[in-house]
């Protein structure tokens, strides 16, 4: 018996410090102390000894498991070690090589402009309305006091789509925001104050227009509203978009739905380092609402007046950024968008 527990600690401890890993320290584990391991077959047969046999043999047993035991646990130990250590060996970081760099996405210069007019117009009181994208003939130029032959609707570029309004004409892509001027006063009865922003097409390509692009329609009806108003209001976020005062120029222009009509140029430094030189540049439509436009509506003109304008939201954009090719703005690069976005975060902050 003792011969046979001297061979299990030899060749116990010698299996044991030779696993060279944690599976073969498991199977030697199981060899020994597993349910038919050969030390727990030995605890095993201690019940069949006689009292006598069982006090000598027993405390033998029990010491050559001890002794395993330990063995195995300082095995294990050493062996996770040397594992732990040799897989931070092959995770080594060199934290002297240049990192992942994370850009921030940007809000494009459109959007962003956009959002900053509907603020400034928001706190003066307007409102927001939105009209469709696919429009009929009537809400794109008749209500609009340009009827069917108005010479007016040559200046537009129209492009139709297949699909027929009840009338039995081809809807148009819109040409421009005004159509949510008559939307909105048919469904709201007057006093009116909204601004609206979207997609307007026109058949047009080169360095000023591309055939998709964004206005803004401003609106505001009332018993007493003046010219004086409209001015008020146009000077008034300029101001506040461009962040200075800015000197405007009002010139009267033909438009089919105002009355009188105006064109607005803003006075734009030609060198933005010697600002004392400028030139006159356009950037809106405006006018007091023709009373034919508020006839379509259903709007009496003797009770009620008002004005509307109209800007090219990429127009305000560039002069403000300062870049000259509308097209840049639908390239989709990143590279552009990176200069001339806009954080989101920097926007809500103002
Ligand atoms: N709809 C005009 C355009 O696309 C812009 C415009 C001019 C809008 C005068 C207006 C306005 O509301 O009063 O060119």
């Amino acid at each position: 018996m003792n011969e046979q527990l001297n061979t299990l600690h030899t060749t116990g401890l010698a299996q044991l410090s030779g696993a060279a890993n944690l599976e073969d320290l498991e199977q030697v584990r199981l060899n020994y102390f597993g349910k038919s391991g050969q030390v727990t077959q030995l605890l095993k047969s201690l019940g069949q000894m006689d009292a006598e046999t069982r006090k000598t043999q027993g405390a033998e047993i029990h010491k050559l498991r001890e002794t395993l035991q330990t063995a195995f646990t300082s095995r294990k130990d050493a062996l996770e070690q040397a594992e732990l250590d040799s897989k931070l060996a092959q995770e080594k970081v060199d934290i002297t090589l240049p990192g992942t760099a994370h850009t921030t996405g940007k809000m494009h210069p459109v959007s962003a402009t956009m959002i900053e007019l509907a603020e400034i117009l928001g706190r003066m009181g307007f409102g927001h309305a939105v009209g469709p994208e696919v429009e009929t003939d009537y809400y794109n130029f008749s209500a609009l006091n340009i009827p069917a032959e108005h010479p007016a609707r040559q200046d537009h570029d129209t492009f139709y789509v297949e699909t027929k309004d009840e009338e039995g004409l081809r809807k148009v892509l819109r040409t421009q925001t005004s159509n949510v001027q008559i939307r909105h006063l048919q469904n709201n009865p007057a006093p009116a104050r909204i601004v609206s922003f979207g997609r307007v097409y026109r058949h047009d390509y080169d360095a000023t227009h591309t055939p998709q692009f964004h206005q803004m329609e401003g609106l505001a009806i009332d018993k007493d509203l003046t010219l004086g108003h409209l001015k008020g209001t146009i000077q008034k976020f300029l101001n506040d978009f461009f962040g200075r005062e800015v000197t405007l120029r009002f010139r009267i222009h033909y438009f089919p739905f105002v009355e009188p009509g105006l064109e607005v140029d803003v006075a734009w430094p030609i060198d933005q380092k010697a600002d004392e030189k400028t030139r006159w540049l356009e950037v809106m439509g405006a006018g007091m609402v023709h009373r034919n436009v508020l006839a379509a509506c259903g709007v009496d003109h003797t009770q009620w007046q008002g004005f509307a304008f109209g800007a090219g939201i990429e127009r305000l954009a560039m002069l403000k950024h300062g870049f000259n090719d509308i097209r840049q703005l639908f390239t989709g690069r990143v590279d552009f968008l990176q200069s001339y976005g806009q954080l989101a975060a920097k926007l809500t902050a103002k």
